[in-house]
């Protein structure tokens, strides 16, 4: 609490995000659903090429080359496409733009029960009426329970995180069609790590009321760049432009742009480290099977898993982080019986699952 801070600052909850190591620190760092392999060799051509003289200029506003790149893998125009600093910043001007009470109507923002937990933190600073709609058995994400409930706006993560489940197009089809006057954002910052891929931007030239929202800080390992982005119509699309230039015309740095165009252009390298993510991912969840887990099948760069009965998610976290092992515990009723654990290498992976089961014997044998 400050006097010099409004009443907004001095309510607001921010986000708390997960634990970072501190500089020197070695840790196998599982917590963040980061990307534990490097960008695309092209990123750093990109650094080295990169004209340093062109800095003394403001970036390009539109990030024309990023939005390009996007387009032409997208199958999408440029004006499909919005770039912003990092998918935070995208979503919280799409709340920014797109929701509000409606006069005295009060209607709410539908959001999965458990979900992103950012999207609470844009519900109270925006003013806005959140209703969360619970999970199904299977922390499934059921299309119905976002039928006929009125509302001013949906956000849906797919895969949804921390739970790590995916719902089909069809089902997102049919909350699109069910709710014509409300934009719903469709969340993809893991939607590369599905098998098979499957993205709502192909639903684009059929519903002018979609937003899907990316990252390249997950499938691309570019956390650190702070690059996100919104694929939408030319309607929606100009309303993130409105609402952009009403605070930052400039949210992305040339050096930024630069490197997100050369990582999105080299797909095949992007096609590599999700294969190498997915066969870690099979590996984890076997093994953590047998370790007794309960580890739902994952459409994500982690896993949301449960420890057999011997142990706590609380316990094994903290015994895991005193071993340099970060994952992340939510201490949230209803989840706090779960570990998200990011999949990382093979090797990060191997030494989890070893350091885990002996605290499993461990757990036992007391
Ligand atoms: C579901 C979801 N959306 C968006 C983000 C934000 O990604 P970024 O701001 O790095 O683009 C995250 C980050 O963890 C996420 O889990």
């Amino acid at each position: 609490m400050s006097k010099y801070w409004n009443n907004k600052i001095n309510s607001a909850t921010p986000y708390v995000a997960g634990e970072q190591p501190k500089p020197g620190q070695k840790v196998i760092k599982l917590n963040t659903n980061e990307n534990s392999y490097r960008p695309s060799p092209d990123c750093s051509d990109a650094i080295k090429t990169f004209d340093v003289g062109a800095l003394r200029l403001y970036p390009d506003p539109e990030c024309t080359i990023v939005a390009e790149a996007i387009a032409e893998a997208e199958g999408l125009l440029p004006d499909n496409v919005f770039v912003g600093n990092g998918s935070d910043e995208v979503l919280a001007l799409c709340f920014q733009t797109f929701f509000e009470k409606k006069g005295n109507t009060d209607l709410p923002v539908l959001t999965p029960e458990f979900s992103y937990s950012f999207y609470p933190v844009f519900e109270e600073f925006y003013d806005l009426n959140p209703k969360k709609i619970p999970l199904r058995e299977g922390l499934e994400i059921n299309s119905d329970d976002y039928i006929g409930v009125p509302n001013c706006g949906i956000v849906i993560a797919n895969p949804n995180a921390p739970t790590s489940r995916a719902i089909s197009l069809t089902d997102i089809e049919k909350i699109l069609k069910a709710n014509p006057d409300s934009v719903v954002i469709i969340d993809e910052a893991y939607a590369y790590f599905m098998e098979p891929y499957e993205t709502a931007a192909s639903l684009i030239e059929k519903y002018s009321n979609l937003l899907v929202v990316r990252t390249l800080s997950k499938s691309y390992s570019l956390a650190g760049l702070r690059v996100g982005y919104a694929l939408g119509s030319e309607e929606l699309i100009e309303g993130l432009k409105r609402c952009r230039d009403s605070f930052n015309s400039y949210p992305v740095g040339r050096l930024e742009q630069a490197i997100a165009a050369a990582a999105i252009k080299d797909k095949r390298y992007h096609e590599w480290s999700r294969g190498e993510i997915l066969k870690t991912r099979q590996y984890t969840t076997d093994e953590l099977r047998r370790l007794g887990f309960d580890v739902p099948p994952s459409s994500a760069n982690f896993v949301f898993a449960k420890p057999p009965a011997c142990i706590s998610a609380e316990k094994l976290y903290q015994n895991l982080k005193a071993k340099g092992i970060l994952v992340r515990y939510f201490k949230t009723e209803g989840i706090s019986d779960r570990l998200r654990i990011t999949i990382g290498t093979m090797e990060q992976m191997e030494r989890f699952i070893q350091e885990t089961e002996k605290e499993i014997d461990d757990a036992k044998d007391s």
